[in-house]
């Protein structure tokens, strides 16, 4: 028996695509993180502004919570649907729908994939700097819902940098346009920023204006081999006090056994414990920086070996060794930690965190990698075979609330740039105090009275 909600939504959005098809339902209601089993009412593909008002009014009306879409990429469980939601997917939503040469910006709908925005922008002559793996299926929504940051912090920020305006459905069902695309505007409290990393749960991106930049610099690639964890941080420091790097990102020898099994070539002839791949412009200056860093560090013992790249298919083959990480451990559906800390406070925090998961994940693998430039770690546990998934989460889970009050005392983040979502719900208040959560709740309830927005993602109402 068909829904009879299905009917009003049909009668209230005339014309709406949906889809009720099982495998819809288990596609549209998962993200990356595969830990729930998809449950929605249905996926509605609106094809405008005013069918997503549309829906956001009959969810009102009739008190059925929404789940905005956009890739599902994600890590933190914010875009599953498992609780007869229903999806809003903005695949349909997925136009440029204009570029201006002199503002430098581009304004996309918000169901655009990631690498279409940077295609389109080099398409001008500039670039939109902000990139990592998924960008082929990643949307812009999404990247704006979780601020989504990647490969390139370190030199061009997080994708809260570069929204110069954006258009939110609230929870009402209210289209909002912020901030237009100005530079400046100080104009009162800037919503723009509150959608941004909200995760759905105040409305849905349904539009973006991006600001563009002049393309980065021809660049070499860099891959040093290191012999140990507390190396990392000084390696860094030696690298980016001669350079103006726009990379530095690190992985273990364990993440490196994973890429090589998935396919990638072997970049050294003997393994070492821990691999850096950093970035920065080409020309004759800046390749003798980075030569006289590296000798530096070779006699401070703290890198052992090292390659630069000679070509562009080489620094590919080079970042291939970290940007494949997260698909060569996707078949273990690892338990994903993604932290942060100040990176002044990064060698206290790794080494009292090394010592940590040592002693509490004994016999598990831990997959060590991130980007520590920006002072952002991800650990991801690898579950044993053998051990049911329901036991793995929890053990994790325990070990999480240790990790959460070690991020306490080091002032540092349970999210860097997945989002809360699901996974971390438990513990935000590990990095956010009580007054601020519940600050939090009380713009919800103005943007989002019902509670139809993306509910029980985040925190519980
Ligand atoms: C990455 O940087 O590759 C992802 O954000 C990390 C992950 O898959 O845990
Ligand atoms: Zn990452």
């Amino acid at each position: 028996m068909p829904d009879p909600r299905l009917e009003s939504l049909r009668q209230a959005v005339p014309g709406l695509s949906l889809k009720t098809d099982p495998a819809d339902l288990e596609h549209y209601g998962r993200d990356w993180t595969r830990r729930w089993t998809p449950a929605p009412l249905a996926i509605a593909l609106p094809g405008t502004v005013a069918e997503v008002q549309q829906i956001v009014r009959w969810a009102n009306a009739h008190r059925v919570g929404l789940v905005p879409s956009g890739g599902r990429t994600g890590l933190s469980g914010g875009a599953v649907a498992a609780n007869g939601e229903l999806v809003v997917s903005l695949d349909r939503m997925n136009k440029v729908l204009g570029f201006d040469a002199i503002d430098r910006t581009l304004t996309v709908q918000a169901g655009i994939a990631l690498q279409t925005v940077q295609d389109a922008a080099r398409a001008q002559g500039l670039q939109y700097p902000v990139d990592f793996a998924s960008r082929g299926s990643c949307s812009i929504g999404g990247n704006i819902a979780t601020n989504a940051g990647g490969i390139r912090v370190l030199r061009y920020g997080n994708t809260r940098e570069w929204i110069a305006g954006l258009k939110l459905v609230t929870g009402h069902g209210d289209v909002l346009d912020l901030n237009r695309g100005l530079v400046k505007n100080s104009s009162g409290y800037d919503l723009r920023h509150l959608a941004i990393a909200s995760e759905g749960t105040l409305g849905i991106v349904v539009e973006a204006t991006l600001r563009l930049t002049d393309p980065a610099p021809p660049s070499n690639v860099m891959l040093l081999a290191l012999p140990s964890f507390e190396a990392l941080m000084q390696v860094f420091d030696a690298f980016r006090l001669r350079l103006q790097l726009q990379a530095f990102e690190f992985f273990t020898d364990r993440a490196l056994g994973h890429v090589l099994a998935h396919g990638a070539q072997p970049p050294f002839a003997e393994t070492h414990p821990f691999y850096v791949v950093t970035e920065f412009a080409s020309g004759e200056a800046e390749e003798g920086e980075a030569l006289a860093a590296f000798e530096q560090c070779m006699e401070r013992g703290l890198v052992s070996d090292g390659v630069i790249s000679q070509s562009g298919a080489q620094a590919a083959q080079l970042w291939r060794l970290r940007e494949d990480i997260t698909e060569s451990l996707a078949r273990y559906t690892p338990y994903k930690n993604d932290v942060s800390v100040r990176i002044s406070a990064m060698p206290a925090f790794l080494a009292e965190t090394q010592a940590l998961l040592a002693d509490e994940y004994p016999d598990f693998q831990v997959v060590w990698f991130g980007h520590i430039g920006d002072g952002n770690l991800h650990i991801n546990v690898l579950k044993p075979e053998g051990l049911e998934q329901d036991e793995f989460v929890a053990r994790c889970g325990r070990v999480t609330e240790l990790l959460a009050a070690c991020l306490q005392a080091h002032g540092g983040s349970i999210s860097a740039e997945h989002g809360i979502g699901l996974v971390k719900k438990p513990y935000l208040s590990s990095t956010r105090s009580e007054a601020e959560i519940a600050a939090m709740r009380g713009i919800k309830s103005v943007l989002d009275p019902n509670g139809v927005m993306n509910p029980g993602k985040l925190f519980d109402p």
